[in-house]
């Protein structure tokens, strides 16, 4: 059993391939430098302490019995939860959580924290965390499915827990393989810009996004839209028809940027992030003024090519920036760096 211990929990940015998670479908994300750490020393008692340093709040709650709460402190509870449901002994401890990424800005600080507290949890009690860590993505998506609200699907919990330095992931959500595609930008360089419009799963249109997605299924008698073609599109009427557009041709463009990258094609890798951009303003109608504006200034600063990433409705615009162009100053350098891991 360990005395103290500290996790970290990455963001992530999701090159391409957005929506098409909960479709079954394809993505390329890869974990980021800025995340969340938990630091767990343990305690005496039958008790968690919780410091949330960002926010400047507490929480206390029972190991045995968690409550449901709102915010941060649902991310907390829930795992402690989920983790004793799955079979973990878990010690109680006083946790600090602290971080560099913004909560709301598209970056996944929710599946940051949710890493760096099953990390911290495990090690603190002197668990084993499982050997394949898509176990652990899935026990983290349940806690934001059952205790935050969301229904987010498995993207951001893999990024962050399966990522690789310098290399994206392509994850392939039928059957949950994950290929590393090394990330060679030579002198080009990918950046977010937050758009300031904070987004919230839980509030957003995203739910909606994935009750449609769910009709269409049903309507077209599919399992998901992963089987779904071009050719289906004409049997729907919208938004359903725009909607399966987009998960059609997300699933495209996601091989076509692993094509795109192998080489080293970036003019080509700008026009496929426009490409996304514009079929989730259009046709997944997930954008927002605030978030078309960001990708303007990117556009005026010399950006190839940008686009929104996460699940829309505010958050941060990826931009991809031959060498030379100047980046307003709140952009941030993203590069692949390593997943979750204890410190
Ligand atoms: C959010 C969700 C993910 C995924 C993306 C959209 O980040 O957490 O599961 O659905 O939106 O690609």
């Amino acid at each position: 059993m360990a005395e103290r211990v500290r996790a970290r929990g990455p963001g992530r940015v999701n090159l391409i391939g957005e929506h098409t998670d909960y479709n079954d479908g394809l993505a390329l994300p890869f974990a980021i430098e800025r995340g969340v750490t938990v630091t767990a020393e343990p305690l005496t008692g039958d008790r968690f302490e919780v410091r949330a340093l960002d926010f400047g709040e507490e929480d206390a709650f029972l190991l045995a019995a968690p409550e449901r709460a709102g915010g941060w402190r649902a991310f907390v509870r829930g795992m402690v939860a989920e983790l004793g449901a799955a079979g973990y002994a878990l010690r109680p401890a006083r946790l600090t959580v602290e971080g560099d990424l913004e909560q709301g800005s598209g970056l996944s600080s929710s599946a940051a924290l949710e890493a760096a507290l099953a990390l911290a949890l495990l090690a603190v009690a002197g668990e084993e965390v499982p050997a394949d860590r898509r176990e652990l993505a899935r026990l983290c998506s349940r806690v934001e499915n059952d205790w935050v609200g969301a229904e987010t699907g498995l993207l951001d919990q893999l990024a962050v827990l399966c990522g690789e330095p310098g290399h994206a992931v392509r994850i392939d959500f039928a059957t949950l393989a994950i290929d590393p595609v090394p990330l060679d930008l030579a002198e080009w360089s990918l950046m977010t810009l937050d758009s300031g419009a904070a987004h919230s799963h839980a509030d957003s249109g995203y739910n909606d996004r994935r009750s449609e997605c769910r009709d269409a299924a049903a309507a077209l008698r599919v399992t998901s839209l992963r089987e779904a073609t071009e050719a289906d599109v004409e049997r729907l009427h919208d938004p359903l028809a725009a909607r399966v557009r987009h998960v059609v041709s997300e699933n495209a463009r996601v091989d076509a940027m692993v094509a795109a990258l192998a080489a080293g094609d970036l003019d080509d890798a700008a026009r496929l992030l426009d490409a996304s951009h514009a079929s989730l303003r259009d046709d997944y109608e997930v954008s927002v003024p605030e978030v078309e504006r960001t990708v303007e200034r990117l556009k005026a600063a010399g950006a190839a090519g940008a686009r929104m990433v996460g699940g829309g409705f505010g958050g941060s615009v990826l931009a991809l920036l031959p060498p030379g162009a100047a980046a307003p100053a709140a952009a941030i350098t993203v590069v692949p760096g390593p997943p979750a891991a204890l410190l």
